[in-house]
């Protein structure tokens, strides 16, 4: 169901790709400051921009320093409240920034003074275009744009000596080192069959057909991963190798190595963009893991690829991760970990920093116990 509100004229639909709440009301303006559109957000009411589009950018900067005040721990908190107090003080800044709007016409056009053209990101975002009006926070257009460049640009990675091209909506491998964890861990003697579940971009089963893995599927269960998957290994060459297909977790059959990257976090996604990231309950995790030993061929292998930032969190206890692979009848044979090498984890402003520099990512290697 769409979000209507009005704008004291007439309905129009509200879109922020966000679980949060629509503002009451929308007021139109062609100019204003940031004070102004911050008192109006907190009465709830959004400003819907209909001047100069760079001046609405300036406005969107002025407003962002006066929200986004630089996040410090309190020492008193301890971890996992200070995680959720982060959580959710960036979606407090979220929704108050986008109460300055602008409105997307027909065909995705921004008819402002200045503006881009933006029918191409929103198209990436949104798919068929609008043959209604709808409003649009300013701070998200500016993310579609971003997004779209990137899209288009690609992140070319060492280990594939190759770009993969996503899309807004797709986890993207920007952090790639879990990437090399895969080029350098020894593949199964004799391998021929791999599954890649929640393949995302597919940038893993890329990676096994570059290793010379000879049949791999590849599933998920997001619509827009499935074509930027297929769009990517179709690019890459891969197509023939890489069977791509919808399914909750596994696909038929059963393979000589099945490979999963599940979300790492264990919360609440507050956006589709989120469910790659977080995974309420861990229940990726343990249905992965409880399925895999079923769907594997005798002597075959799964790889958890898996940091431990929840650990330091205080987000998972630290024999979670082992007892799930008991639980599972599966047992560790091997382990290779990486140390994080982005910015975020060296950022002393950000309060979860102190995790972030301790976290390690690691590929646990896995088969299925024998049976006593
Ligand atoms: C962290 S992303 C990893 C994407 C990709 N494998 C990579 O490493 O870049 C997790 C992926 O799992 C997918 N996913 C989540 N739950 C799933 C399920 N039940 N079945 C299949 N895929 C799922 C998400 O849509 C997302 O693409």
């Amino acid at each position: 169901m769409p979000n209507m509100i009005s704008t004291g004229r007439a309905e129009i639909e509200w879109r922020s790709e966000s679980t949060q709440k629509p503002p009451r009301a929308a007021v139109y303006l062609s100019h204003a400051n940031a004070e102004q559109v911050l008192k109006a957000a907190h009465a709830h009411t959004a400003t819907v921009w209909t001047g100069d589009f760079h001046n609405a950018k300036q406005v969107l900067a002025a407003m962002k320093k006066r929200v986004r005040k630089p996040g410090s721990r309190n020492q008193h908190a301890d971890i996992q409240t200070a995680f959720h107090s982060h959580r959710m003080r960036q979606a407090q800044q979220s929704r108050v920034l986008n109460m300055l709007a602008v409105e997307i016409g027909c065909g995705f056009s921004l008819e402002l003074p200045r503006a881009p053209d933006v029918a191409g990101a929103l198209a990436d975002v949104y798919g068929a275009a609008n043959d209604e009006p709808f409003l649009l926070p300013l701070n998200r257009l500016l993310g579609f744009i971003g997004a779209h460049e990137w899209h288009k640009k690609g992140i070319v990675l060492p280990c594939l000596e190759a770009a993969i091209h996503v899309p807004f909506g797709v986890f993207s491998p920007l952090r790639g080192e879990y990437l090399d964890l895969i080029a350098q861990a020894p593949l199964p003697a004799d391998i021929q069959t791999a599954f890649d579940i929640g393949t995302g971009s597919g940038v893993i089963a890329a990676l096994l057909a570059k290793c010379g893995v000879a049949r791999i599927v590849a599933t998920d269960n997001n619509p827009k991963a499935l074509a930027s998957a297929r769009a990517n290994l179709e690019r890459l060459g891969y197509g023939a190798q890489v069977e791509v297909c919808a399914a909750d977790l596994f696909p038929e059959g059963q393979a000589d190595l099945i490979v999963c990257n599940p979300p790492w976090l264990p919360a609440k996604p507050t956006s589709a963009v989120e469910t790659a990231l977080y995974d309420p309950d861990n229940a990726m995790l343990k249905g992965f893991l409880s399925g895999a030993a079923q769907h594997l061929t005798p002597g075959g292998e799964v790889w958890l690829i898996m940091s431990d930032l929840a650990e330091h969190l205080h987000l998972r206890a630290p024999g979670f991760l082992a007892q799930c692979f008991a639980e599972a009848g599966l047992e560790s044979v091997g382990q290779l970990d990486t140390r994080p090498k982005h910015a975020k984890a060296f950022a002393p402003d950000d309060p979860l920093a102190f995790a972030r520099s301790r976290e390690t990512t690691s590929l646990y290697r896995l088969k299925a116990a024998l049976q006593p």
